[in-house]
Parts: structure tokens; sequence; C-alpha cells
């Protein structure tokens, strides 16, 4: 299998059957680009439908006469410039048609011009250049069996006619689009037959995808079913080929999780919101010395720490164990941008980093007011375009098992409970993007939990 970060995770199904909301939901959550096929190939049956009209498509597509043949469309096709934007909009020779290539026009003309094999030659290959770096979801018609037979996980996703019908229906609706549900199914049911009875490159389903029929399942549910799915094997696959160019940290996790485990009693909740791959920054409350291992031994993935300077320097034993424990110095008092830094990268490298923003253990065992700097840290990483998951974790008990003054850890059971991601933009909100009211609100978010 690829290495995490350049996952390849196709989609293939029929129309209306919910693949782009999925394969949306599928990229945010791993943090992978989200690549439609489909949109491709209505930018070119756009660019097309400007110049004439397309022979054998359904009656009513284009305004102009001129009737353009195979040869004309594979042209226009090989001429055209198409850009797919990260954020889903689709440039089409410098102009923005995102929102034309929907129309209902397009939609007619788009499975002609689709099964064309020049226009699919072009197309393949846009495809396969967006898919070089790995790192995306795909999703379309062919992609598992044509475009990217080599994908980590493949998906097909079904559902009856009717029910596909249904879901446009509400959808367009919706947008208040005036419609009629029997026209939709009619049209549905002609792209569907166009689309798998076509030469080239018919809708099927490669024999390595896994088969989901979504007529009696929620999107969520789908989503979710998806994510389990990709998730269970990436465990395994780490378990079995963890990273080894940091064996001390798992061996030494190993050895602490027993210790959790057995002489405390550990409660794990949530872990399901930890995404499998991508950055993470888990924003954590701290009661006690047992946090950051508790954390670390929790977690299915290696993840990276930040700890205040005097640790390192007081005894030199110690930090050399924390260096080699993924930790790295902060200095707490000033804005330590070497640190902000450090993080963004590793941020940036898909890595999880684990941040107090209260700096300090609560003496009390309740929340304390947030440091400024985790606010810092999120506004720069974000000004930088790293694209990352930010997780509240919350732990309970652990000042109990090791209380602040004491001399040695008692028996208490330690809860951990993981979160699901927050939408940075909502902690980023226009009204007060200021450190401090950044890292106010995450603390909002913990102590949800
Ligand atoms: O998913 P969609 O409705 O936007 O796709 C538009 C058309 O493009 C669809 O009718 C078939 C075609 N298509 C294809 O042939 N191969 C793909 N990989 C994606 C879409």
């Amino acid at each position: 299998m690829n290495n995490k970060k350049r996952l390849i995770i196709t989609i293939d199904g029929p129309a209306g059957v919910g693949k782009s909301t999925v394969s949306k939901t599928i990229a945010k959550r791993l943090q992978l680009k989200h690549i439609d096929s489909g949109a491709i190939y209505r930018a070119i049956t756009y660019k097309v439908l400007t110049l004439g009209t397309v022979q054998g498509a359904i009656k009513g597509n284009g305004n102009n006469g001129n009737t353009l043949s195979e040869d004309d469309i594979v042209t226009i096709a090989r001429e055209v410039k198409i850009e797919c934007k990260t954020s889903g909009r689709i440039v089409l020779d410098e102009d923005e048609v995102t929102k034309q290539i929907r129309s209902q026009e397009v939609t007619r003309c788009v499975s002609t011009v689709a099964a064309y094999k020049g226009v699919r030659d072009v197309v393949v290959n846009i495809l396969r250049e967006l898919a070089a770096n790995g790192g995306v979801v795909m999703e379309g018609r062919d992609i598992g069996s044509v475009v990217l037979p080599d994908a980590d996980f493949k998906f097909y996703l079904d559902a009856a006619l009717q029910e596909r019908a249904m879901r446009r229906y509400k959808e367009l609706k919706r947008k208040n689009k005036d419609i009629e549900l029997y026209k939709i199914q009619l049209d549905i049911k002609h792209r569907d037959k166009q689309d798998s009875s076509r030469e080239i490159a018919p809708l099927i389903m490669d024999p390595g995808a896994t088969y989901i029929d979504t007529s009696v399942l929620t999107l969520k549910e789908v989503i979710s079913l998806i994510i389990r799915k990709i998730d269970s094997i990436l465990r395994m696959d780490s378990m079995v080929f963890f990273d080894t160019s940091n064996l001390f940290y798992y061996i030494v996790c190993f050895i602490l999780r027993l210790g959790y485990t057995k002489y405390f009693g550990f409660n794990i909740h949530g872990l399901e919101n930890i995404p499998a791959t991508g950055g993470v920054l888990l924003v954590c409350n701290h009661l006690s010395h047992l946090d950051p291992p508790a954390v670390a031994v929790s977690l299915p993935r290696q993840a990276s720490f930040i700890a205040r300077n005097s640790l390192f320097t007081t005894n030199s034993l110690f930090g050399w164990l924390l260096k080699r424990l993924n930790v790295y110095p902060i200095n707490r008092d000033g804005v330590d941008r070497d640190v902000f830094k450090r993080v963004t990268t590793l941020l940036d490298d898909g890595k999880i980093c684990l941040a107090f923003p209260e700096g300090t253990r609560s003496k009390t065992g309740q929340l304390q007011p947030a440091k400024p700097g985790i606010g810092m840290m999120i506004s720069m990483a974000k000004n930088d375009g790293v694209r990352f998951s930010v997780i509240p974790c919350r732990i309970s008990g652990s000042d109990k098992a090791f209380p602040p003054e004491a001399k040695w850890v008692k028996k208490y059971p330690v809860n951990l409970y993981y979160g699901k991601p927050i939408d940075v933009s909502e902690l980023l909100v226009k009204q007060d993007r200021s450190y401090q009211a950044i890292a106010d609100r995450l603390m909002e978010h913990i102590g949800r939990l």
C-alpha cells in the first residue's frame, strides 16, 4: 500500500447515487484532494455546446444550429484548457464554469460526449496527471476499473433508479428548481443506459471494489462505512508496517500502555474521530504529568508533542529521552515562532501534534483559561495553507492518579475523550480573530466533551 499521505481512493457508481457528497466528505475527513471526473466531461461538453450541437444526444441540446461530429468534439476536447481548483471550482480556458457545467443542457449531452474514445483519452490523461502524486479521492464511472486501477481503496456505490431519482429531485427542489420527478427518472435512466452500454470504459464495478448499496442507507451511514473500512485496514497496515524510523517510540508506548491499562485502568472514547491520515492538532486540557503519555499510548498513530523548555534542561538524560519521543521544546512565556513553525511543518507532513492550550496543569481539576499561543499556532498554520484537523480531547482522572503535589502515582482510572473534528473556519470567525478568542473557542469545545 502507498504511503498514507499518498493514498488513492476511487468512488464509482451511476448518476444520482450520492458519489459527490460522499467523496467530498471522505476527502475532507482524510485531508485528501477531491477530484470529480464527471466535472471534466461536463466542462468539455459545455465548451462543445457553446460551439454547436451534439449529434445523437437527447433533443434540445445547444443553441447553435451547427451540428458537431465526433472528430470536431475530440478536437475541441484536445484544445481546451481545464483546471480543477482545490476549492472544487472548474476553470475552462480561464473562465470559471463551475455552475454552468451543471445545467440541464450539459447534463443531457454529457454521456454522448463522454462515450467518444478521443474525449476519454484526453480526460483519462488529465485525471492521471491530477492523481500522479496521490493524496486523492476521485469519483466517476471508470476510475477504479480504468483510470486508477492501482488505487489503494476502491468503492462502488449503487442504489435503485427510483431512489436515485428521488434524491436528485429533492436536491433540485431545495434549490427551488422547477422540476418533475418522472423527467428526472427518465434522464437518469437514459444516462445509465448510455454510461453502461458504451464500448469504451463502460460503467462497471471493478472486481477489487467494495460494493455499497446506498438505497437503504443515509449518506452519513455510507460515509461512516467507508471511513471505517479505510481506517481498519490502515490501522492493520500501521500495526504490521509501523514507521520503524522511531522504533524506540513504539517500544516505550507499548510498555507504557500496559502500565496505564493494568495499573490505573484506562478508558478511551471517540478514537474513531482521529483521522487515519493527515495532520492533526490535538488540543487537550492538562491535569497531570500523566497526560501526554496517556494521549500517546491511546493513539493508533505516532504523535509529536511540545513541552516547556525547562523540561529539557533540568535533567539531560530526561531531555534526551523526550527528544526521542517526538517532544519539542517551547518557550512558554514568550511567543516562540520557531516552535510554531515546527508544529506547522509537522502538521503539513501529516503528523499528529498534541498541544495543551492552557499551558500548565490545572491545580483544581477544572478547565483553565487558554493561553493565546494555540490561537496563533492555528492562524499561522492556516495562513501557510496547511490542511489539518483540529480534534478536541478531554482527559479526566489523571489528576487523581498523579496529583500535582504528589511524589508518586496511585491507582485511579484515567479517561480520555476525543471529540469530533472542529471546523477551523468556525474557530477563525471574522468577528474576532484574535489569538485569545481562537484559543477560548477551543476551550469551549474541550469543555463540551
Ligand atoms: O457524475 P456526473 O453526472 O457529473 O458525470 C457526468 C457524465 O460524465 C456522466 O453521464 C458520465 C460521464 N462520466 C464518465 O463517463 N466517466 C467518468 N469517470 C465520469 C463521468
